[in-house]
């Protein structure tokens, strides 16, 4: 029997390689894309694993929970079960909270959080009928809030609570769930996010000195070696997929690891606030 899994933002990056990587290990991967124009990149990575027959595009923006209903009801109807769903698709936000509204704070929750609660929900009975499982990629950022990333930190940690809260409910009835948190990764993450750093910087008034900081930090750390390739750190999610028995948290590197592990025992913030201070000079 195969099983399929239902991965989310595949177009680049993580979920692309995710999809790849749950291809190649031999399940059906519903790899699904707000815009399946852009699968060329997708497809073409499936077939030079030779796994393009066990890869299917479907439509799914995770903001629009019509779309998310419709594709998992496609997916069951089509194959007669759904035995994971990876919530992969994400994007970053950077800034001053005091340059960004209220829509836009709310529009970083829609992508980060609520549209994994919603396919989360809608997919959970297809997965007690299967005995399946929910892997979430949060991030690092899902458990120590960095400077600047105050929304996109808020989301991701959103998105933590739910999925630790949900873990011990779904697992009474058969469900497994679990987070995976990269650090650095090497994938369109940064380009989405549309920084346009000048202007960031013209109009952060008293923060200028401290965002220039956390941009020179951020530059450093995406150019350094412990930034992963989106193949590692989609590794950890395909063997989430076929081990037996999935922890909750894990992480895709070690310098990740060291990093979660710092906040996990930092019981006063006082480790992590020295820490983040020292990235903004
Ligand atoms: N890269 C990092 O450094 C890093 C670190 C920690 C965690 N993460 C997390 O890892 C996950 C994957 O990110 P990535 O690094 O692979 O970045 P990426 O290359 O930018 O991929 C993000 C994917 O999410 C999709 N997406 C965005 N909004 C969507 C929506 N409304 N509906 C459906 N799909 C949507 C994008 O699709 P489009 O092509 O249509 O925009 C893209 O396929 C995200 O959850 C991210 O927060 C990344």
């Amino acid at each position: 029997m195969t099983k399929t899994v239902l991965i989310t933002g595949t177009s680049s990056g993580i979920g692309l390689a995710a999809a790849v990587g749950a291809a190649r290990a031999g399940w059906h991967t519903v790899a699904t894309m707000r815009d399946p124009g852009r699968a060329d990149a997708l497809l073409e990575a499936a077939r030079a694993a030779g796994v393009a027959d066990r890869v299917q595009v479907k439509r799914l923006d995770v903001t629009d929970a019509d779309s998310a209903a419709a594709c998992v009801a496609e997916v069951v109807a089509e194959h007669g079960r759904l035995d994971a769903v990876v919530n992969n698709a994400g994007a970053g936000f950077v800034g001053t909270i005091e340059q960004h509204d209220m829509e836009q704070v709310r529009s970083v929750m829609e992508v980060n959080f609520f549209g994994v609660v919603e396919l989360t929900r809608i997919a959970l009975p297809h997965l007690r009928a299967s005995g399946g499982r929910v892997i979430t990629v949060t991030s690092v950022g899902g458990v120590v809030g960095q400077p600047f990333n105050e929304s996109y930190c808020a989301a991701k940690f959103a998105v933590e609570g739910f999925m630790e809260s949900l873990a011990p409910v779904a697992a009474s009835t058969g469900v497994q769930v679990a987070v995976v948190e990269p650090g650095a990764v090497a994938s369109e993450f940064v380009n989405n996010v549309r920084l346009d750093v000048p202007a960031m910087l013209a109009q952060a008034g008293p923060y200028a000195p401290a965002l220039q900081g956390y941009v020179d930090h951020a530059l450093k750390t995406f150019g350094s070696d412990t930034t992963q390739t989106p193949e590692q750190a989609a590794a950890p999610v395909v063997g989430a997929l076929t081990a037996e028995k999935m922890p909750f948290r894990m992480q895709t590197s070690d310098w990740a690891r060291d990093f979660v592990a710092a906040k996990l025992a930092d019981l006063d913030g006082s480790a992590v606030q020295t820490e983040v201070n020292e990235w903004l000079g």
